[in-house]
């Protein structure tokens, strides 16, 4: 695993054209429940186009901890059991990744007992994890908080109806969690409120391979009647839509012709509608997208966030940056993430005239933006300077690039590729 210095940095020439294709890569949020599941059997799981990221070489160090052998090369995961899992992930491991939280559901299902490092809050806001709670004391697990950590224990999971939509509407990796342990369950549990973003989808497809019993997936509403066991899989990890989202959005803002290839248009479904109707000519196949931002004059756009298939809050700090460089004012409401802003200053920085009222994010844009040192505070966050940095004038440093490659595989090496002037500098691995 690499490590960082606190001036880790990609350096980027600005005022980039970009050319060519690029490869999507398999999907971050996706990869993390699917090898998360593993844990629900004892048979092999054999997972094709997982990411080199960082997050999954952290997942990678809990899941061996927890006892699974694990081998992986190329984009090739195989996840095998070795004897007893271990119930317990520590705060060592599960601080560095919040969506490690995922372990709680399978662990619970597997071992009927689990103690799991409350993850705690992150770059945008306190990330609750109440929702996940209630879905598991609600298949009957008793759950208490203690120096730090979720102990969590049942004699037997019983299914039963539950809502987990809260305040800011479903939860992604509560809705994995709930299913993981549902399929394991006794009897029929309900799931209304569930969120249906394409990384819950693949994960319950899986599940469904592994011998579960899942409907209405890709729906608000799951019903999973428990099984007693689950067998081994190969499955392969869908394309990663945020990562496309932001060569989109880099292909955008510099008004350049890119093709993004092993993609899936129809996750993109809203945010290519949103391109087009600022100006950008789109053309998809079925995995393939082409995007020519050079034919017209872009307009500025009004979106909101909100749980899929509407618009990503993954994506919002990266339009904004697409935002910064289209003439006239653009407005963005964040109503998943109500503490997601901290690209804000950081884009002001190198210019942009951003402001933010209540959760709504004001551009002026077409500021003139120049290169500047810059911090990524958070992974997509990040992703923005550097949408923002390939279109600047002069040169830009973005620090903490840590955050970056927990989500993006080969960043700099694929914007290179695509035409941008980056280099990483060489003396910030140690
Ligand atoms: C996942 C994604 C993240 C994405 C988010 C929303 C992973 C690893 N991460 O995060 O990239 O931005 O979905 O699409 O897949 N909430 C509660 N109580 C809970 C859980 C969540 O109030 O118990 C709130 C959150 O604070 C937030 C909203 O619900 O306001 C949605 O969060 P959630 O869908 O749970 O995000 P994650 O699954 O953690």
């Amino acid at each position: 695993m690499y490590k960082y210095t606190i001036d880790s940095g990609y350096t980027i020439q600005g005022n980039n054209k970009l050319n060519g294709s690029v490869n999507i890569s398999g999907s971050k949020n996706a990869s993390l429940p699917l090898m998360v599941a593993s844990i629900l059997t004892d048979e092999d799981v054999v997972l094709n186009n997982i990411p080199n990221l960082l997050d999954v070489q952290v997942l990678i160090r809990i899941l061996s901890k927890l006892g699974k052998d694990i081998s992986y090369e190329n984009d090739r995961m195989v996840i095998k059991s070795n004897g007893d899992l271990c119930s317990e992930a520590p705060y060592e491991l599960v601080k560095k990744m919040r969506g490690s939280i995922i372990v709680l559901g399978p662990l619970l299902a597997k071992r009927k007992c689990c103690k799991v490092s409350y993850p705690g809050g992150c770059a945008f806001g306190p990330r609750p994890i109440d929702l996940h709670i209630k879905g598991i004391e609600a298949l009957g697990a008793s759950v208490n908080m203690e120096g730090g950590y979720i102990n969590a224990e049942a004699t037997s999971l019983v299914g039963t109806t539950m809502n987990l939509s809260g305040e800011f509407g479903p939860t992604v990796l509560g809705t994995d969690n709930i299913m993981m342990a549902a399929t394991l369950a006794s009897g029929k549990t309900i799931i209304e409120g569930a969120a249906s973003e394409p990384e819950c989808t693949d994960l319950a497809n899986m599940l469904v391979q592994m011998g579960a019993k899942i409907s209405g997936i890709g729906t608000n509403r799951l019903e999973i009647d428990g099984v007693s066991k689950l067998g081994g899989i190969e499955y392969t990890v869908i394309p990663d839509r945020i990562e496309a989202g932001t060569y989109l959005a880099m292909a955008a803002s510099s008004r350049s012709k890119i093709t993004l290839n092993s993609v899936c248009s129809t996750h993109l479904e809203k945010v290519i509608s949103l391109l087009k109707d600022m100006g950008c000519v789109i053309e998809t196949s079925e995995n393939s997208i082409l995007i020519d931002a050079s034919k017209n004059e872009l307009k500025p756009f009004n979106v909101e966030t909100l749980p899929y298939p509407e618009f990503p809050t993954d994506l919002q700090s990266i339009f904004t940056a697409l935002a910064t460089s289209i003439n006239g004012v653009s407005e963005i409401k964040e109503s998943v993430f109500p503490d997601r802003f901290t690209h804000i200053a950081e884009l002001n920085r190198m210019g942009s005239d951003i402001k933010l009222h209540e959760t709504t994010i004001i551009i002026n844009g077409g500021k003139p933006m120049t290169g500047a040192d810059v911090q990524a505070s958070d992974l997509r966050a990040g992703a923005a300077l550097l949408v923002a940095a390939v279109v600047a004038k002069g040169i830009s440093n973005v620090h903490r690039i840590y955050h970056i490659e927990r989500g993006y595989e080969k960043m700099e090496t694929k914007m290179r590729s695509i035409g941008v002037n980056i280099v990483k500098k060489e003396d910030d691995i140690l």
